[in-house]
C-alpha cells in the first residue's frame, strides 16, 4: 500500500484494502460554489489517501458521492433527481455504496427525506466530516446493509493539510475562511456552514507557497465573506494584510478572490488591489438588488449610494477594473418600482458579468416567512428584462476592448473549432488560434473583435 498521509485513517484504509479484491473506485460529483468544489477536491484527496482510485463514470464506481449545494431549491431538486437515477444501478450492483454530503446533508429535513424515501442511499455526512471519511466507510463496510445517516457534526475546528486532488493543474482554489455570520434573510449558508472561522495566516501562506511551487498560475482565495477575514484570530490581520503578505511571494502567478461583501469592502482593500499587479483587476461585489428598501429587508447593511461610492472609488484607483455581481430577482415583496431600481443600478455600474437568480424560498431563513405575492411568471418576466439589459451592457464593454493587447491565462479550448480560450485580468474571455501546448500558460493576445460577450483575438508576438 502507498504511504498514508492522514495517520488517523490508517486502520480504516487497511480495512478498506482487505474488503475489496482490487483497489476500489470512487466517483465524486460536486455541485454549487467554489468552496464546495474545493471540498470535493479534498474528498477525492482523502479517498485516494485511503487507497481508492478515482473514476469519471458512476457505472464503474464502488463508491458514488454527491457533494451537494443547498443555496437554492432548484439545486436540491437536481441532486434528488440524480440520486434517484442511481436506484437501478444499485440493483445491478448491490455492493455499490451511495453517499450524499455537503450543504444539503447539513439540513435535518434532508437527512430525514433520504432516510424515508431513498433507501438505497447508504451514507450521509455533513461538511465537517471530510477528513474522517475513510473511517465512516470502514464502519459501513463492517456493518453490511446498515445505513449510516449522520446528523450534522458540531465540529468547528479547521482541519489543516487535508490531502487534496485538484481538478486543474494551473488554477487552484484556496479557502481562507469558512462559514458566514451575516444572516442575509434569504440565505441558508449561515445555517448549513456555521459561524465564520478564519484559517491562520501561516497555514494559508504554507498552502499558497505549495501552489506557487507546483506551478499554479491562478490562485483564487475563497470565503463567503473574505472581507471579514481575520476576525477571531490571535494575530491581528485583515484581508488586505493577507493579500499583501501573499503578493510578496516570488513566482509567476496571479490572484483572485471571492466573495466580497459590499458592507465590508474597504478603501484599504481597493488600494491594496491597485498597488499589487498580481491581484486581478476584477471585483465580484454582489449587490443582490438596487432598492434600499429591499436591501434593508435582505439585511445587507449598505445602501445603493454607499455601494456606488465604492464602485466609483475603485474605478478611479484601479484602471480598467471590472465588476461582477449576484442579483436576486423577486425577493418577497419586490415591487415593479424596486425592480426598476435594480435595473437602474445595473445600468449605472455597467457590470461585465451578472449571476442572476430568481428568489428561492429556503426553510428556516427569515425571508421564508415574508409575504411573497408576486407570481413566478412575473418574476420570470423581470428576469428576462434584466438579462436583456445585461447582455447589451456586456457586449458593449467587450467590444470596447478591441484593438488592445494583454497577457491572458490560457484555460483550454475555445467554443469555436480550433481556438484556445484565455482569461484576462478583468475576468473576460478571449478566443484565439494557437497551439494546445499553451493551455495552462500565459500568452499575449491582441484583441481583434468580439462575438457577443466573448472577445476574439490573435496571438501577439
Ligand atoms: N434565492 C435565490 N438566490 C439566492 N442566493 C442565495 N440565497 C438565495 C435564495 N434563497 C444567491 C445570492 C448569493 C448567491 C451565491 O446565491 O445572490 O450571492
Ligand atoms: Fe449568504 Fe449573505 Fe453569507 Fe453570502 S453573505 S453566504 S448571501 S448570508
Amino acid at each position: 500500500m502507498e504511504p498514508i498521509h492522514f495517520e488517523h485513517n490508517r486502520a480504516a484504509a487497511g480495512a478498506i484494502a482487505r474488503y475489496y479484491e482490487s483497489p476500489p473506485l470512487a466517483y465524486v460529483h460536486s455541485y454549487g460554489c467554489q468552496q464546495n468544489v474545493n471540498d470535493g477536491e479534498k474528498i477525492k484527496g482523502v479517498l485516494a489517501d485511503a487507497g481508492f482510485g478515482l473514476c469519471d463514470a458512476p457505472q464503474q464506481a464502488d463508491l458514488i458521492l454527491f457533494n451537494t449545494c443547498a443555496v437554492r431549491e432548484h439545486a436540491e431538486q437536481r441532486v434528488f433527481g440524480n440520486v434517484g437515477a442511481l436506484k437501478s444501478l444499485k440493483k445491478q450492483k448491490p455492493g455499490l455504496i451511495i453517499g450524499l454530503c455537503g450543504c444539503m446533508a447539513q439540513q435535518p429535513a434532508v437527512v430525514e427525506k433520504i432516510r424515508q424515501s431513498y433507501p438505497f442511499v447508504d451514507l450521509v455526512f455533513g461538511v465537517n466530516g471530510i477528513d474522517t471519511l475513510p473511517q465512516l466507510l470502514a464502519e459501513k463496510l463492517a456493518g453490511g446493509n446498515k445505513r449510516l445517516l449522520q446528523a450534522p457534526a458540531e465540529r468547528t475546528e479547521i482541519v489543516e493539510q487535508v490531502p487534496i486532488r485538484r481538478d486543474s493543474r494551473f488554477r487552484a482554489w484556496l479557502p481562507i475562511m469558512y462559514g458566514c455570520d451575516n444572516f442575509c434573510t434569504y440565505c441558508i449558508v449561515p445555517y448549513v456552514r456555521g459561524r465564520e472561522r478564519s484559517r491562520r495566516p501561516a497555514d494559508v501562506l504554507a498552502e499558497f507557497r505549495g501552489l506557487v511551487a507546483a506551478g499554479y498560475k491562478e490562485i483564487t482565495l475563497l470565503g463567503q465573506n473574505v472581507n471579514s477575514y481575520g476576525k477571531g484570530l490571535e494575530q491581528p490581520i485583515d484581508f488586505s494584510d493577507l493579500l499583501e503578505l501573499l503578493c510578496k511571494e516570488p513566482g509567476d502567478y496571479h490572484l483572485r478572490f471571492m466573495t466580497s461583501h459590499p458592507k465590508d469592502a474597504s478603501r484599504k482593500l481597493i488600494d491594496t488591489i491597485a498597488r499589487n499587479e498580481r491581484i486581478c483587476s476584477h471585483i465580484h461585489l454582489p449587490v443582490q438588488c438596487g432598492s434600499d428598501r429591499v436591501l434593508r429587508e435582505m439585511n445587507r447593511h449598505y445602501t445603493v449610494a454607499q455601494y456606488l461610492d465604492l464602485v466609483e472609488y475603485a474605478r478611479t484607483a484601479i484602471p480598467g477594473v471590472t465588476f461582477s455581481s449576484d442579483i436576486i430577482v423577486g425577493f418577497p415583496g419586490e415591487t415593479e418600482e424596486d425592480f426598476e431600481a435594480t435595473l437602474d443600478l445595473v445600468r449605472k455600474v455597467g457590470y461585465m458579468q451578472l449571476f442572476t437568480f430568481i428568489y428561492s424560498k429556503r426553510t428556516g431563513t427569515r425571508a421564508a416567512s415574508m409575504p411573497d405575492p408576486v407570481t413566478h411568471k412575473e418574476k420570470a418576466r423581470r428576469m428576462a428584462r434584466l438579462l436583456a439589459m445585461q447582455d447589451e451592457i456586456a457586449c458593449g464593454l467587450v467590444a470596447g476592448l478591441a484593438g488592445k493587447t494583454q497577457r491572458v491565462l490560457v484555460e483550454g479550448h475555445g467554443r469555436q473549432e480550433g481556438t484556445l480560450s484565455g482569461r484576462l485580468s478583468n475576468n473576460l474571455v478571449v478566443e484565439f488560434a494557437g497551439p494546445a501546448a499553451l493551455v495552462g500558460e500565459y500568452a499575449p493576445v491582441h484583441f481583434t473583435g468580439s462575438r457577443g460577450t466573448i472577445l476574439t483575438g490573435e496571438l501577439a508576438q
